[in-house]
């Protein structure tokens, strides 16, 4: 029985402190409902381990956007530097065109506070059901750790004669020796600490191909690599990190990758560990405000009927309190959600199927802590 937290061991540990101001965008669809359970347990956890948390409520979403046309007004903007850290529930309105939201206020939000780490720990729980035949907890347990703030997210790019015959669309891949190094960097301390496994850091690319791109990643992977020759050194393609992701899984430790492979792989590492149910993100500032939040999106037709899964609500939970200082609390967290589905009172982790509603598995969880 392994209930070590997958994010135990990030690098650089804060400093504690007795109290903590913590934004909340619940956002948008099922936001509000899986984030109110995060809370509970946020709150159980920080009772226990004795720190006070304040939560700020911002409106931020969909309905404001329908509302008054505003997605990140720079006053908001300007209040969420000055928090401890950030709480995001979902993103994603049926009435709004898909792009506005998730540009204006999402990507946004990760470029403006330079939350240039998008850590995923994939993780199967025990009980969870995973697509993969014969695979157990003990083989899915690794982290992605997803380049946030640049590749084929800066936006960079345009059109040219748009709409005619002769169109061209250009979209262009911005790497930085910069964003590169420091993203590798946090990778390979990240690895270091990570010590219950093999400290091996995968390089996920496509050298043979994008060979700009990824020989800036592959030459600067070396580099940084010389700091820590206790960490083991592994390169795969991104097809090929994929195929291993569902054969053999429990090959990988730690996955270090560009923007928009990290995007697509850690969709598959969600569906491996058990579905969106269950897959926590952290979009990370090392020196400055990072956001956590359950990677499945705002699920609109599950709305308000209190059975959409908390679990990676809660989960995200539990990387906020690892990041701002108290890694203690957040392993009590992610301990509960273990011990909780180790009891099989969680049927499954689909919404409508888990057999209790969103805050009854919320109250199991939290009653854990
Ligand atoms: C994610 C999401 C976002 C992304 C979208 C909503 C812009 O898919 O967090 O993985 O592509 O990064
Ligand atoms: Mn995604």
């Amino acid at each position: 029985m392994n209930a070590t937290p997958s994010t135990q061991g990030a690098p650089a540990p804060k400093q504690s402190k007795s109290s903590y101001r913590i934004a909340v965008i619940e956002g948008d669809g099922t936001g509000p409902e899986v984030v109110r359970e995060g809370i509970k347990a946020l709150n159980a956890a920080a009772r226990k381990h004795k720190f006070k948390l304040d939560f700020i409520n911002y409106d931020l979403g969909g309905e404001r956007y329908k509302k008054s046309g505003e997605l990140l007004p720079d006053s908001v903007l300007g209040e969420l530097r000055k928090v401890d850290s950030i709480f995001l529930g979902a993103i994603g309105h049926p009435d709004v065109k898909p792009g506005i939201l998730e540009k204006g206020l999402l990507l946004r939000m990760r470029f403006e506070m330079d939350q240039y780490i998008n850590l995923r720990p994939v993780k199967l729980f025990p009980n969870v059901e995973t697509p993969l035949a014969n695979k157990k907890p003990e083989d899915i347990e690794f982290v992605v750790i997803r380049e946030n703030t640049e590749g084929l997210y800066t936006g960079a790019g345009g059109f040219l004669r748009r709409g005619t015959p002769h169109e061209v669309a250009v979209q262009e891949s911005i790497n930085t020796r910069m964003g590169v190094e420091r993203c590798l960097r946090y990778a390979f301390e990240f690895t270091r600490r990570r010590n219950n496994k093999k400290k091996m850091l995968t390089l996920c690319g496509k050298t043979n191909v994008l060979t700009y791109a990824f020989d800036l990643w592959e030459r600067a992977f070396h580099e940084v690599a010389t700091e820590y020759t206790d960490v083991k050194m592994d390169y795969a393609h991104v097809d090929a990190t994929c195929m291993w992701m569902v054969k053999n899984p429990e090959y990988f430790d730690v996955i270090v990758t560009d923007n928009m492979f990290g995007d697509i792989i850690t969709d598959l590492g969600a569906m491996i560990q058990g579905g969106m149910g269950i897959a926590a993100g952290g979009n990370i500032n090392p020196e400055g405000v990072s956001m956590f939040e359950p990677i499945g999106g705002s699920a609109p037709k599950y709305t308000g009927r209190n059975i959409i899964n908390p679990l990676a609500a809660i989960c995200a939970g539990a990387m906020l309190l690892t990041e701002i200082g108290q890694a203690e609390a957040g392993a009590s967290i992610e301990g509960a959600v273990y011990k909780a589905l180790a009891s099989g009172k969680i049927k499954s982790l689909a919404a409508g199927k888990m057999g209790l509603s969103t805050t009854e598995v919320g109250d199991l969880v939290a009653s854990l802590i």
